[in-house]
């Protein structure tokens, strides 16, 4: 999702999305070549590439520009018209200087890389044993605006050995548990351009030896994801005393969305209601909850209640124990670490009763859930859900409509 310190005031012209114009470098690296990735494969099936797909953040403050340059330029996440690619990178130079302070405050960059990294390769640990048929498995990380980028991954991917006449197969693995078209729609339109770009050379869709991808395209009730949500509450309601931790009041924020996205027919808005749902199912409904929207930017309408809003209001009607979970995201980034530890607690004028739970990180039982999701889409022979293919009703983008009708056709090659 978008960052609300990222995007500051957006201009009133949010309207249908256009097609982003990155002017990206279209570097292919090529290693010394490989012997075919099937050749060397432990199991009958493997090995497999893990790409996990993620909006990324930059891991220093010099990253800062270049990742708000690319934000603003994608039209799936922030549909600016037909100037998208003269407006979004004058919006991302006014805003640089003022998100260079804020990821200087948490620490001089996001934390994202370095837990997507650890989290795809303890995965990659636990698939290689209980899924040993598709071992080995090879863990890479594809962010949207930040390093390493799609391109970079697929260039590492055709280096190790797969693609280009060498066949393999890829799982590409959303790391946003709920599904929304300016997410990871956009991550797998990305995907579907470098696809075409780096092994397309025959203008064919699927030129001999091209690596077959599959989608894990949503997971917002996985048990397992569920169990260590809860297991992070259950620890952060612990802080507070016994006779007064169930009238704690437990607030689900996740990003909020334009009204005119969730107008489209966006998923995400019953997604991440889902999720808390079943958090809540399994906490047995032991506190009072609600689920609120954060980092709501510019003039335009959005999805709410907002969460600062919301801890403002209870605070002032005296309701003080609040614990905010973020519910959206499977990593500490800057809208947990600045927007809710450094702003919204901060402001609520109550920082020692307003809490927040740990975001997943490194939660042993969140990576197993990963394991499992992975294992069960492997097993499963499909290339994407039936939910995927299906565009939003107001979806006017031809480029929604080739990405989804590509993963689709991957079917006949996993
Ligand atoms: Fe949802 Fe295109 S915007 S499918």
């Amino acid at each position: 999702m978008a960052f609300k310190s990222t995007l500051g005031k957006l201009p009133r012209t949010l309207g249908a999305g256009s097609a982003s114009r990155l002017a990206l470098p279209q570097t292919r690296s090529f290693a010394t070549p490989v012997p075919p990735v099937t050749q060397d494969a432990t199991g009958s099936k493997g090995p497999t590439a893990m790409v996990f797909l993620n909006m990324g953040g930059p891991s220093k403050t010099d990253e800062v520009g270049d990742f708000l340059s690319r934000l603003f330029s994608d039209g799936d996440l922030i549909p600016l018209g037909r100037l998208q690619s003269y407006i979004g990178p004058l919006l991302a130079t006014r805003r640089t200087p003022k998100i260079v302070k804020q990821y200087s405050d948490i620490g001089g960059g996001s934390p994202i890389r370095k837990w997507s990294e650890y989290q795809n390769a303890e995965m990659c640990k636990i698939l290689d044993k209980i899924s040993p048929e598709t071992a080995p498995h090879k863990p890479y990380v594809a962010f949207r605006y930040a390093n390493p980028l799609t391109e970079e991954m697929y260039a590492k991917l055709l280096e190790d050995g797969f693609g280009n006449g060498k066949g393999g197969r890829a799982v590409a693995f959303t790391q946003y548990p709920q599904y929304s078209c300016s997410t990871t729609g956009s991550s797998l339109n990305e995907l579907w351009k470098w696809r075409h770009r780096m092994e397309g050379k025959t203008n064919e869709e699927n030129p001999a030896g091209s690596i077959a991808w599959s989608v894990i395209d949503r997971w917002p009730v996985h048990h397992g994801l569920v169990e260590a949500f809860a297991q992070n509450i259950e620890a952060k309601l612990a802080e507070y005393p016994p006779e007064r931790r169930n009238d704690v009041v437990l607030l689900f924020s996740a990003h909020s969305l334009p009204m005119s996205i969730v107008n489209r027919g966006d998923p995400y808005p019953a997604e991440v209601a889902a999720t808390v749902y079943a958090v809540m199912q399994r906490l047995k409904f032991s506190n009072p909850y609600r689920l609120c929207w954060q980092s709501q930017v510019g003039p335009s309408a959005w999805l709410g209640p907002q969460t600062s809003d919301t801890v403002q209001n209870y605070v002032a009607k005296g309701q003080k124990d609040l614990v905010l979970i973020p519910i959206a995201f499977t990593s500490d980034h800057i809208e947990t670490l600045y927007e809710l530890d450094l702003e919204v607690i901060h402001e609520s004028g109550s920082p020692e009763t307003v809490k927040r739970a740990e975001s997943l990180n490194g939660s042993p039982v969140f990576i197993e859930a990963l394991a499992d999701i992975a294992k069960t889409h492997l097993a499963s022979g499909v290339a994407c859900s039936a939910q995927m293919g299906l565009r939003c009703p107001g979806c006017k983008s031809e480029r929604c409509a080739e990405s989804k009708r590509f993963f689709a056709g991957q079917q006949e090659f996993i």
